[in-house]
């Protein structure tokens, strides 16, 4: 029997690629060439299944285009690279790879948040351009992390991450804002208070943004928001670019309306809005919260035991669109 054939999208663990061999017919791209959309629907083409990361975008168009296909694999949690409607409307599986980044990610919330309120990276950069001469009294003075109080959009799985960490590891007291509220168990354990958005903004020391990124959560925080935060406050974004409006974002920092902030996500990235990278009380990181050797390869092997489960065995693993299964 022929073996189905598959496009893995970009560069992953040779591992990755070697087990799905033994079940595909694999296309890989192992020189991490970056493909335009319309190289994408030509790869795609007579491809049952994809491979993607949250780069490849997996919309109407491309779905018209490769009518073959049958599952989309991303190897993220997050997913805002698929239009699932349209992949339902075609009968196309969407799987996601979640709960196995979710520890390594809020560990990186957490150094985010210290860099930024403790103005790591800035004291650096003095540090490394020889600026160095004396101690000063307040030099570099930042936040404390300690007993302040930390308020978390999005609690989903990172989000409690990261609340049980601030309430359990520093002591700290911890807001959410979330769409709907965590069941009062789950409040408990993470030692978190439900809060409406002003009143977490208003009250918050420290915003941490761990919310998925949809239409409706569009600039979560622009300059209205921005202007609701403490002058002291530190900001967080490690969800994903557009969460934040960047532009407002980068006149808050420069006008020192908010302290500091501190982004692993970016609008338009890897592009980072130049009026960021002009101020110096800013923490900017290349998109890397999930990035440890173990943890991607979780998030690899999930993607690849989506791609086998269910193009092999008809049960996909994390299906984010399971009314496609029905008709399978
Ligand atoms: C990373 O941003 C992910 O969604 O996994």
């Amino acid at each position: 029997m022929n073996k189905p054939k598959i496009l893995v999208a970009r560069s992953v663990f040779p591992e990755t690629i070697a087990r799905l061999e033994a079940h595909f017919e694999v296309e890989s791209n192992q020189d991490d060439q970056s493909w335009s959309k319309a190289q994408l629907i030509q790869k795609l083409q007579g491809k049952q299944g994809a491979f993607t990361t949250g780069s490849e975008r997996i919309d109407a168009e491309v779905l018209a285009a490769c009518p073959e296909l049958k599952i989309c694999a991303n190897m993220a949690v997050g997913y805002n690279n698929f239009d699932v409607d349209a992949m339902t409307a075609r009968g196309v599986l969407a799987t996601n790879a979640p709960d196995v980044l979710t520890e390594t990610t809020a560990d990186f919330g957490f150094a985010l948040l210290m860099a930024t309120a403790r103005r790591i990276t800035e004291s650096e950069h003095f540090l490394r351009a020889g600026k160095w001469q004396k101690w000063s009294y307040d030099m570099f003075a930042g936040s404390d992390i300690h007993g302040a109080t930390l308020g978390i959009i999005g609690m989903g799985r990172i989000g409690q991450g990261i609340a049980r960490r601030g309430a359990h590891g520093f002591g700290m007291k911890v807001i959410y804002h979330n769409r709907s509220r965590l069941d009062a168990q789950l409040e408990a354990e993470c030692k978190a208070g439900y809060a409406t958005k002003e009143e977490l903004l208003k009250t918050a020391d420290h915003v941490m943004l761990v919310v998925p990124y949809s239409a409706a959560s569009h600039h979560t925080i622009g300059a209205a928001e921005l202007a609701l935060m403490k002058p002291t406050a530190t900001l967080v974004n490690i969800a994903r670019g557009g969460i934040v409006d960047d532009a407002a974002l980068a006149a808050a920092l420069r006008d020192k309306r908010i302290a500091a902030a501190g982004l692993d996500v970016f609008e338009g990235e890897p592009n980072v809005h130049p009026a960021l990278l002009g101020v110096p009380n800013v923490v900017l990181t290349p998109h890397i919260a999930s990035a440890t050797i173990p943890t991607r390869r979780a998030m690899a092997e999930l993607a690849a035991d989506n791609l086998v489960g269910f193009l092999v065995d008809g049960k996909p693993v994390t299906p984010l669109n399971p009314a496609v299964l029905g008709g399978k």
